[in-house]
């Protein structure tokens, strides 16, 4: 049978100062995600990297005094760490100052001018150089006496200089088209609508290229200007299938993106000015753009005037991976922002992995070396009506969790799944094999079996969210690595009786 291909991919982050935790929840969403669909047997891309054009880069290098390719490098370095101390799965890591990223936006931007979409004039308007945008003069405010875009708060300045236009504007009608006959391409729907109201508006013309620096893809056959920086930035997507060689094995088996995963503040580029991009160089069109919510630290944007900072390495250092990773994906609603705060990150940890999921584990695993020579017991009788409805639930409700994380429905996901380690902590109380050693040894295996067979069904299910965790807890039961799959839910007979299980370690420490 065909494998199926499933390319997914975080934004690519400006390494302009170091990883915050909207960095690492953007990547940490997609993880999730590439990590599920491989378990649900897809061959999965899984792309993230550095965005390193543009003047905030080079004006941030040149704060710290340092050579922009030097910083961009130390920087880029740190992202790169990042994916490990996250425990990222990405099969790529791209860098838009990479040579093949160079070929790609070269044959993106040639295409553009010779489909006639691109033209030279003045551009004469405000620019954020913090989100690397264009505003319109309706888009900005002023605040103290600076001018500042509405939506992102960040300042403007005004620029006048010659600069290469892309015909956006000639483009409204087919995007409206387009979301309209692929209602999923963006979601939320609240997101949706909100990106539809503002092409309904009409669409200007776009600024993309810049003559006032120099650090960019210079455009081809005019090196005094420079590529904007999201025209550049957008085509790593593609550069990292090895575009423009579309017959490369990459390109043909994972072009067009399934998902790109965004937060909400760079939307309007992935859902509107990349699908024009593309169309217009005729290149098909990527699936979905999720454009998750932002976190915030005590009611507030995260930031260093207000101290509200939260590090996620810091936080790692201190309460572990896995428990960052269910946190953020449990209680941050995926569209919407979100508040977290230390308290409820040790409410969390306490509540979901110590008390429930891991104390289910260490009950059971320690009962099982106490009573039974510490190995899987086999069961000689059929499981009873109360351990088949325990173990029935996650395989009817299998087909509802695949569709729960297909439709990006994380925080549902999770919630059904720490239930049934919740449900399968009162089975074991309520059916106190402990009782049972003398009495009924065999009536305790078939008790012990089911609640094995429902703590590997739980693992699999919690293995994209907390993959450490959980595959420790399969290693404890020998449980292969090939069986750990989707499709192995449904199948019960693959356990190894004849090895003792693994040394029983504290999965969750509990938190003050
Ligand atoms: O935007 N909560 O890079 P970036 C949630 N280089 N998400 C947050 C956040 C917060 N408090 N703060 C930032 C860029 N993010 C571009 C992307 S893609 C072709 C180019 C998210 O480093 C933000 O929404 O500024 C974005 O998705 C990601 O972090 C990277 O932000
Ligand atoms: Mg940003």
């Amino acid at each position: 049978m065909q494998r199926k291909n499933f390319y997914i991919t975080t934004p690519i982050y400006y390494p302009s100062g170091k990883p915050h935790m909207g960095h690492a929840y953007s990547s940490i969403i997609a993880d999730v995600i590439a990590r599920f669909k491989r378990l649900e047997g897809y061959d999965v891309h899984f792309l993230t990297g550095t965005d390193e054009h543009g003047l905030k880069i080079e004006r941030e290098a040149k704060k710290n005094q340092k050579d922009t390719k030097t910083f961009c490098n130390e920087l880029s370095k740190k992202f790169n760490e990042l994916t490990k101390i996250l425990n990222l799965t990405n099969d790529d890591f791209i860098r838009t100052t990479e040579k093949r990223h160079f070929k790609s936006v070269e044959n993106l931007w040639s295409k553009l001018v010779s489909s006639g979409d691109i033209y030279l004039d003045k551009y004469k308007g405000w620019y954020s150089v913090s989100d690397e945008a264009y505003y319109d003069n309706d888009e900005i405010e002023e605040i103290d006496g600076i001018k500042v875009s509405k939506s992102s708060g960040s300042k403007v300045e005004w620029v006048e200089e010659e600069s290469y236009f892309f015909k956006l504007s000639s483009w409204s009608e087919k995007l409206l088209d387009f979301y309209k006959t692929n209602p999923n391409f963006i979601l939320p729907l609240s997101r949706k609508n909100e990106v539809i109201k503002f092409v309904q508006k009409g669409l200007n013309d776009l600024s993309v290229s810049r003559t006032s620096f120099s650090w960019g893809i210079p455009v081809p056959k005019n090196q005094k200007h420079v590529i904007y920086v999201w025209l550049d930035a957008l085509t790593n997507y593609l550069s990292a299938l090895d575009y423009p060689d579309t017959s490369s094995k990459l390109y043909k088996k994972f072009w067009p993106a399934d998902i790109h995963i965004i937060g909400k503040d760079i939307l309007r580029f992935h859902a509107i000015y990349w699908p024009a991009f593309l169309m217009a160089a005729n290149i098909p069109l990527p699936k979905r753009v999720y454009g998750h919510g932002w976190i915030l630290s005590n009611e507030k944007k995260m930031s260093k005037s207000i101290g509200n900072i939260l590090d996620p390495i810091e936080i790692i250092k201190d309460y572990g991976i896995d428990q960052l990773r269910y946190y953020l994906l449990k209680e941050v609603s995926l569209g919407n922002d979100g508040n977290i705060s230390l308290d409820n990150l040790k409410k969390c940890i306490n509540n979901d992995l110590a008390n429930n999921y891991g104390n289910l584990c260490q009950r059971v695993f320690s009962f099982i070396k106490k009573n039974c020579e510490n190995k899987l017991p086999k069961s000689k009788i059929k499981p009873s009506m109360v351990e088949n409805k325990l173990t029935g639930k996650i395989k009817d409700e299998l087909k509802n969790l695949i569709d729960l994380v297909n439709n990006q429905d994380l925080n549902n996901y999770i919630k059904k799944v720490i239930e049934y380690s919740f449900d399968a902590n009162k089975f074991f109380n309520d059916s106190e094999p402990w009782s049972l050693k003398k009495t009924d040894s065999v009536k305790m295996n078939s008790i012990l079996n089911t609640i094995v067979v429902q703590i590997k069904n739980i693992s699999i299910l919690l293995l994209p969210i907390i993959p450490a965790s959980a595959n420790k807890v399969l290693d404890m039961i020998n449980y292969e690595n090939e069986f750990r799959s989707i499709s192995h839910i449904r199948k019960d007979n693959n356990f190894n009786y004849d090895k003792e299980l693994g040394e029983i370690e504290i999965l969750f420490k509990k938190v003050e």
